[in-house]
């Protein structure tokens, strides 16, 4: 059986991280890409990560490049080269330099990558991947972001902190954009099967929730530069649902139109916003709807609304990604 390939894009914090986790989990080989002007990173990195192998016991050959040409037969991109936010920045305010970067990355991934399925994670991460999208033209099932995962992964882990129990047993799911206007959803986490609105007051609930939200803010606040531990295991989590073929339903970035009412009736005018996706070997193979309560709508709603301006903002700086 052939090995997976992955390549990153970007070999800062995020990307190397990246990187990390899957040659831990032995997902592929590895291919670790930034700018010219930082081959040496990738290069050492890559190099560093290599001699871990007879220790960790994983068969991966892993690459750092800066030729494109390294990319070619991926299937899987993980796209995280961009500027991350320092303090008192929000992730809205990278979309002029980050869409630059992702526009030109882009161009090389549908130039050399034809096939590949894209995971954007560079921020603003909804108007990221409607970039990448839209310089690609690649086929929305080929194309998402990631932020759920992360998103999710604060939320349980928050929940668990405050309960005293598992992570493990906790199932938690939260939909929206990645702002801080992300779309926690109590009603449907659980402690195995156990509704959290059984086992915490409401306002415990709300303070998990809130933490959740601004989680990558105080992470920022703490040591000046955005996280990446846990958004590069999100991001690998989502790449080994789909080199795994494993169906798992992530919270992802994800192409919606009528879904949760996002853009219905707009054919070919839809947005990517997070929601639950189910990840195989094609991508996002299917999104999983449900009825919301009329309160949970209305944050969905505000949520996209967000999201929406962000992709007009890219429009109108951008007019070729209109
Ligand atoms: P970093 O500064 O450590 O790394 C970014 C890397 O991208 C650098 O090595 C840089 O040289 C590279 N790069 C810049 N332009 C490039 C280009 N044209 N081609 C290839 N590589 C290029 O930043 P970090 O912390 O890794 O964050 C990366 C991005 O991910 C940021 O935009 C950040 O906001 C975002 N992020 C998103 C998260 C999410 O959940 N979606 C979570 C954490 C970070
Ligand atoms: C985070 O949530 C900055 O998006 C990044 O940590």
């Amino acid at each position: 059986m052939r090995r997976a390939k992955i390549s990153i894009i970007g070999a800062g914090n995020v990307g190397a991280t990246c990187a990390h986790w899957a040659a831990a989990k032995e997902l592929g080989d590895i291919v670790l890409l930034d700018i010219p002007d930082r081959v040496g990173v990738a290069q050492g990195k890559a190099l560093d990560l290599a001699c871990c192998a007879p220790i960790e016991r994983f068969d991966s050959r892993i690459i750092g490049t800066s030729d494109y040409k390294d990319i070619a037969g991926s299937d899987v991109i993980v796209l995280t080269a961009g500027m991350p936010r320092k303090p008192g920045m929000s992730r809205d305010d990278l979309i002029q330099v980050n869409v630059n970067i992702v526009r030109d990355v882009c161009r090389q991934i549908k130039e050399y990558a034809p096939n590949a399925i894209v995971i954007v994670v560079s921020n603003p991460l909804d108007a990221m991947v409607y970039t990448a999208w839209k310089v690609t033209g690649f086929p929305t099932h080929r194309i998402m972001g990631q932020a759920g995962a992360l998103d999710v992964a604060r939320f349980r882990e928050f929940l668990s902190m405050e309960l005293g129990v598992s992570v493990e047993d906790i199932s938690a799911l939260l939909l929206g954009g990645h702002g801080d206007d992300m779309v926690p959803l109590p009603r449907l986490t659980s402690v195995h099967g156990i509704p959290i609105t059984d086992l915490l007051s409401e306002e415990k609930i709300k303070a998990c929730v809130e933490r959740a939200k601004v989680g990558g803010g105080e992470i920022v606040k703490l040591m000046g530069t955005s996280a990446y531990y846990a958004p590069a295991s999100g991001s690998i989590q989502m790449v080994e649902a789909i080199v795994k073929d494993k169906k798992r339903i992530i919270p992802s970035a994800a192409y919606c139109e009528d879904e949760f009412n996002i853009a219905k009736g707009q054919k070919g005018k839809g947005y990517f916003v997070g929601v639950p996706a189910l990840l195989g070997s094609k991508g996002v193979e299917r999104i999983v709807t449900f009825k919301m309560t009329p309160d949970e709508q209305k944050l969905m709603d505000e949520s996209v609304s967000h999201v929406k301006d962000l992709v007009k903002t890219v429009q109108n700086l951008f007019p070729d990604l209109a």
